[in-house]
């Protein structure tokens, strides 16, 4: 073999190994920008000598030339739908039929999570990727090969030895929710065309024409099952078929698991609820299978389904209602939201009568009127939001809705700031429902964490005159309290208790409660740890804010405009002398923090790091890190490439270390 093909090998196997150790055993030993520098020194051999271009060749995956259409491909073994169960009644009853059936007593099930996007076959032949189809009506689907190549988590490629002559796989292709959010956003700013969920995305990326446009969206694969496979193969279980597929390379759900019985069975279903909204993709619900082979012949088919195997659904999450109203409401930071109040309806089984409609764009974009009928969806613990109109059901007569121009709480005129969608009411605390909500937001539980001061409460009494800062809170008498609506003796001693409790907490709370824009929680926390009291953060400038990690000139302006506001400073200063204290933030040891006192520089490019992660890394160590070099730099980190500061530094006689001497710290 000439060196030049046997450095392409090399070169390919490494690609494989490594995004074999990213996608099947989520285990990956090396960062994107170093698989990107290998990826394009291979792409420049290939260039240099495209004879050795080979199909599986990791660069083959970019997309290859649009197509006209897609081929109808006939499946040779049908690809089947699932039954359903909801409740876990009509688990056990599917439970009890199969063990009766089968005689077998308790029945092993193979759990997986149902993923939410689409079924795909992909057939390989003497190890490499011959063909990928949709399942189509189950028997004949569409020919989506060249789309399905570009699929980082699909090998090529088989790995090992003992390939089979032909082997197809079945599992479910599917957009991340990551991916899914920062395509849709991309696609915003390119006016392109957004998509309503990563199951749509998906599909869309699928049957796309043009095999280029495929390889940008960032799907991924889990296998669940084998299709058609040449040789005799000699497993006993359906589990210990998976796992083989997971030693081809291929990449299978790692929170699949064995249970025993309709009991295992709910155990796994509760179990993947709750993991649920942690999930970077979609699932609605999960799936058993008799995992004992045999059995499965045993139990054989109904109709389109395997009598062996089930989906056990989720509650939906989407639902239809009806739109009674559409209202706005003054946000925190005097943000104007259109709220639609819908005709009460079950979504995901939580009763739900406001959904958010986002911002003017949103309702002319999705063109939403009062007296429509529309798609309501909730995810996890996110407000529930419209997400399409049923246009055939909307009421003759319907009127667009316009967006009010004067505040509903204070009758400021509205302002919409450049760049920013959302409409805002200027008037800060001055206007009553911002005064609210940020009182509201310092009492919440990530923040001073009041007990029983809920937000109908806080709204009472505001209204009341009671209180108009966070700070009126702790000098509240019970009096003052019993007059309120329903306010009982016993709840107004309770409430002053908490009041009074809330008085001890912690920097970042503090700093978290003081609701300033764009500063959450981690923000608060970097505040709280690097800058360590309030006096300091009253007079910080915005380049040393901007020095700390993941703060931008822009938070960075929200801070010091904050501490620059007369009324805010007196706020802080009302609530320290109402007795607000927390504990001095321990000073980390001179061992844990080697580069104390060193004013550091970052330049050129890093290959282990990103900007932000090596920052935060120095501060970590006690170092302070600047943009620019200068007499007072004591040290500078050039990475690739580095340019002037590097000059600069050299001439300067500052000493100057490598990526890995971060490395190794
Ligand atoms: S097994 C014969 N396992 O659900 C059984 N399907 O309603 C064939 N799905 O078309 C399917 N996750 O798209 C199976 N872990 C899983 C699945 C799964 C999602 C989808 C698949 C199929 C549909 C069946």
């Amino acid at each position: 073999m000439p060196p030049i093909n046997a450095e392409i090998q090399v070169i390919r196997k490494q690609l494989n190994d490594y995004a074999y150790q990213y996608y099947v055993l989520d285990e990956p030993t090396i960062s994107d920008a170093q698989y990107d520098e290998l990826y394009q020194k291979l792409l420049a051999i290939e260039k240099a000598h495209p004879d050795l271009i080979t199909p599986d060749s990791p660069t083959q995956r970019v997309g290859d030339k649009p197509l006209d259409g897609f081929k109808q491909i006939k499946h040779e073994m049908s690809m089947l739908s699932l039954g359903n169960v909801f409740t876990e009644q009509e688990l056990k009853e599917f439970d009890e039929r199969l063990t009766e059936l089968s005689g077998v007593s308790p029945i092993c099930y193979a759990a997986e999570p149902k993923l939410d996007g689409l079924a795909v076959s992909i057939t390989y032949l003497e190890g490499q990727l011959f063909q990928a189809a949709t399942r189509g009506d189950g028997s004949t689907g569409e020919d989506i090969t060249a789309n399905v190549k570009t699929i980082k988590a699909v090998p090529l490629k088989l790995r090992g030895d003992n390939i089979p002559h032909k082997l197809e796989v079945r599992g479910e292709v599917i957009m991340t929710r990551s991916g899914f959010e920062r395509y849709n956003r991309q696609a915003e700013i390119k006016g392109e065309k957004t998509f309503a969920n990563p199951r749509n995305a998906a599909a869309g990326s699928l049957r796309q024409l043009d095999p280029c446009k495929t390889a940008r969206r960032p799907l991924a694969f889990y296998a669940y099952s084998l299709g058609v496979v040449s040789e005799y193969l000699k497993f006993k279980t359906h589990s210990q078929s998976l796992d083989w597929v997971k030693t081809l390379g291929i990449a299978v759900n790692p929170l699949n698991q064995i249970v025993i019985g309709a009991h295992g069975c709910m155990q796994f279903y509760q179990m993947i609820g709750e993991k649920r909204p942690t999930l970077d993709y979609d699932i609605d619900g999960v799936v058993y299978k008799v995992d004992d082979l045999a059995l499965q012949i045993k139990l054989g088919f109904v109709t389109k389904s395997p009598r062996w195997a089930t989906a056990h659904k989720f509650p939906a999450e989407e639902a239809t209602t009806i739109i009674e109203n559409i209202d706005v409401q003054v946000g925190r930071t005097g943000s104007i939201t259109p709220v639609a109040r819908l005709h009460p309806v079950v979504v995901g089984g939580v009763t739900v009568t406001n959904a958010t409609l986002h911002n003017e764009d949103e309702i002319r974009r999705k063109d939403v009127r009062i007296g429509d009928t529309v798609f309501v969806r909730r995810a996890g613990d996110v407000i529930p939001e419209v997400v399409k109109v049923v246009l055939s059901k909307r009421p003759k007569g319907s009127q667009q809705f316009n967006m009010p121009t004067h505040c509903p709480a204070c009758e400021t005129k509205l302002v919409k700031l450049e760049g920013e969608a959302v409409l805002r009411c200027p008037a800060g605390l001055y206007c009553d429902a911002q005064r609210k909500q940020a009182i509201i937001h310092f009492v919440s539980r990530k923040a001073l964490d009041i007990d029983g001061l809920g937000d109908k409460l806080v709204e009472l009494m505001v209204d009341e005159g009671l209180i108009k800062t966070p700070a009126d809170l702790f000098h509240l008498k019970k009096q003052d309290l019993i007059q309120l609506e329903r306010m009982g003796e016993k709840s107004a001693l309770n409430l002053l208790q908490s009041i009074e409790k809330s008085k001890h907490t912690s920097l970042d709370k503090f700093i978290y409660a003081l609701g300033i824009r764009e500063v959450g929680e981690a923000t608060a926390l970097t505040l709280a740890t690097q800058i360590k009291s309030i006096k300091a953060l009253k007079t910080i400038k915005a380049e040393q804010l901007e020095e700390l990690p993941d703060i931008g000139p822009i938070v960075a302006k929200r801070i010091t405009s904050f501490f620059a506001e007369e009324h805010n400073r007196q706020v802080i200063e009302q609530l320290m002398q109402a007795g607000i204290t927390w504990d001095e933030i321990q000073t980390p040891s001179a061992k844990e923090q080697p580069l104390i006192g060193k004013t550091i520089v970052l330049t050129g490019s890093l290959s282990q790091f990103t900007r932000a992660t090596a920052k935060a890394k120095l501060l970590k160590l006690g170092a302070k890190v600047t943009s620019s070099v200068s007499k007072k730099t004591d040290l500078v980190i050039a990475g690739e490439n580095a340019g002037s500061k590097l000059t600069k530094a050299e001439k300067l006689g500052i000493e100057v270390k490598d990526e890995q001497w971060l490395v190794d710290l």
